[in-house]
């Protein structure tokens, strides 16, 4: 993997103190044989110091191209930043940062846990040995010092006996504890700002549970702020402040945790809420999406959705919607939230209402 170089442009106005993260209309896209796939199209989002955002969306909608731009650790080509797309974080403008500086910012005050620790971790050392070298690395405290911290971040992160477990290597675990130790270690040099990144997608249920709830936990202990990326919307539900629902490298929907889920206002939003297995739906009749994602290379002319809408009309294959409001701090991508789509958004709500009812009153009947 190598480093994205810095894009010349000139910068805004850095975001107040209060913002940790802001993304602004962040483009990357990849040159590849059969053409160029936008896989990050224009998005815009901020996170506060010590909130959580939750970044949903099918596979492929460029959630972990978003993360890795952010991180800067997109192969520059295949990849190329759209000219004015910005990254600032806590007052720096990340994508015109000299790459010494970015490296200090990475694992330091920025840590990313990924979906599979096994490829992360470095097979021939030591659990301890991993966790203390980046202790040593970023808080510059003596061998003896990171030791002792690492034994007590596997301590944190609910390890039991710590004292052995540094000495094992990565392949003597289970999937679950690797994923904490991977928490441990993003955890112990106190950074700023956490992202995981589906990290608990490769784990069975009750271990995803359990590393979600510690996860959670740790966050509010430590005060990082955490970017969620996931495709279960379920996931978001317990852990995070504010969620982002992409679609084809687009935001399609923005808004609180509880707004998006109670009240989505984007079609595609409410087909994703529709078949989450709640413990009513469950046997009851699920809503899955039809239609597949489109290509990059063929995309629809107008709104990206509008293929697999059940609510799409004519000003929908020859309009490209904007996000509008639809809610009093939520936007949604679609002309439902138009003055010409008021008929047709009042019917839209009530069949998502009744989909979601029938799902209930089918599963309770059970
Ligand atoms: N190195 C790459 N070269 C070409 N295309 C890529 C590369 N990395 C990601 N993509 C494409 O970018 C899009 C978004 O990918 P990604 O962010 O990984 O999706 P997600 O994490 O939401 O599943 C996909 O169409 C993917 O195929
Ligand atoms: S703009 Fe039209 S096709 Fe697109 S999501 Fe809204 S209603 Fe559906
Ligand atoms: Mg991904």
């Amino acid at each position: 993997m190598t480093e994205t170089l810095s894009t010349p442009a000139p910068l805004g106005a850095p975001p107040p103190r209060e913002t940790l993260l802001e993304v602004r209309n962040l483009r990357t896209s990849f040159q590849v044989l059969d053409g160029i796939v936008p896989a990050v199209d224009g998005i815009s989002f901020s996170l506060g110091r010590g909130q959580t955002l939750g970044i949903v969306g099918e596979s492929g909608s460029g959630k972990s191209v978003t993360a890795m731009t952010v991180m800067r650790l997109i192969d520059i080509p295949p990849g190329v930043i759209g000219e004015g797309s910005e990254v600032w974080f806590d007052g720096r403008e990340l994508l015109s940062l000299p790459l010494r500086e970015m490296r200090r910012i990475r694992g330091n005050e920025i840590a990313m846990i990924f979906q599979e620790p096994l490829t992360s971790l470095n097979p021939v050392l030591t659990i301890g040995d991993q966790i203390a070298e980046q202790v040593e690395l970023h808080l510059k405290v003596r061998k003896k010092e990171a030791w002792e911290r690492s034994i007590e971040a596997i301590k944190l992160v609910g390890i039991p006996s710590p004292e052995r477990r540094v000495k094992q290597y990565p392949h003597e675990m289970s999937g679950g504890m690797r994923q904490r130790v991977m928490i441990a270690m993003a955890l112990s040099c106190e950074p700023k700002l956490l992202i995981a990144d589906e990290p608990t997608t490769a784990l069975d249920v009750t271990i995803q549970a359990q590393i979600l709830e510690l996860l959670k936990t740790i966050q509010q202990r430590t005060g990082s702020a955490l970017m969620l990326i996931t495709h279960d919307l379920g996931v978001v539900a317990e852990m995070v402040d504010n969620v982002v629902v992409m679609y084809t490298g687009q935001i399609v929907e923005q808004g609180t945790v509880e707004q998006v889920l109670l009240e989505p206002r984007a079609p595609y939003t409410m087909g994703l809420i529709e078949s989450i297995p709640t413990v009513e739906k469950r046997g009851g009749r699920l809503s899955v999406i039809s239609g597949v994602v489109p290509s990059p290379f063929n995309l629809p002319p107008a709104c990206r959705f509008e293929p697999r809408c059940p609510y799409r009309w004519d000003r929908c294959r020859r309009v490209e919607p904007d996000l509008y409001p639809a809610g009093p701090v939520q936007v949604a991508r679609c002309h439902l939230h138009t003055p010409e789509g008021e008929g047709r958004r009042q019917a839209a709500l009530e069949t998502h209402r009744a989909n979601m009812t029938a799902g209930r009153a089918f599963g309770k009947s059970r």
